[in-house]
């Protein structure tokens, strides 16, 4: 735990073209009822994700009443930004802001391909350059299997610069029932690393 549990946090969550949109909802959800502020960047396979896996309910002009409805008024203890993936300039494309971490979920191998060669082609990846350079917690879930050695390497990379890297890989030792119950292991394991305490899964009692 880094100790940031402070009201008002600003995080930033960028939700790329990967399978695994799921992974994203119940992050966002415990973020938000937390009252953080969330500065929201969705790339356009994202966008497409989001409505091919989760439905239409889910799609980006709706993602506040689609966490309404799925978990309840807490939501609005948060308040988010959403950016353009193409605007860099905005305010987490710079250094001199306050937002203290930053989600990639799920992250497609174009994006971390991006993020391990500081790239900065879009706000995704400026960002998350930002959160490598300011020394701030930058935390990147890929989902992609089987891998390739550039693939590996990127990780690699990324992971040399101070990134977590947090592949969705759900453990199963939690006896999950539910879909929502592999995506809440995911989520959890991203808070932990962001430094929130959690209770999105059962803690190993040994
Ligand atoms: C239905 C669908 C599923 C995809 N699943 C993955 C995936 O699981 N992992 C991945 O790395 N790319 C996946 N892709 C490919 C990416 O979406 C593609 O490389 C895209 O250019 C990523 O761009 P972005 O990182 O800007 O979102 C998928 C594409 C589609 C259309």
């Amino acid at each position: 735990m880094t100790g940031i549990d402070s009201p008002r946090r600003s995080i930033a969550v960028a939700i790329t073209g990967a399978s695994g949109a799921l992974y994203a909802r119940p992050g966002r959800w415990a973020l938000l009822e937390r009252g953080c502020h969330l500065e929201l960047v969705i790339s356009d396979y994202g966008r497409r994700l989001l409505r091919d896996e989760l439905g239409e309910r889910a799609a980006v002009d709706k993602l506040q009443d689609y966490l309404v409805a799925a978990y309840g008024p807490g939501v609005q203890n948060g308040s988010y930004t959403l950016h353009s993936n193409k605007d860099l300039g905005a305010k987490i494309a710079s250094g001199s802001q306050d937002c203290e971490g930053m989600v990639v979920v799920p992250c497609s191998m174009k994006t971390l391909a991006g993020i391990a060669h500081g790239l900065s082609r879009n706000l995704v990846e400026r960002a998350a350059d930002v959160m490598l350079k300011e020394r701030h917690p930058l935390v990147i879930v890929p989902r992609e299997t089987p891998m390739s050695l550039p693939q590996l390497r990127n990780m690699v990379l990324c992971a040399e610069a101070g990134a977590v890297v947090l592949p969705a890989m759900p453990a199963f030792y939690q006896m999950p029932k539910s879909l929502e119950d592999l995506a809440d292991f995911i989520a959890g394991k991203i808070l932990a690393a962001l430094g929130f305490r959690h209770d999105l899964y059962p803690s190993w009692k040994g």
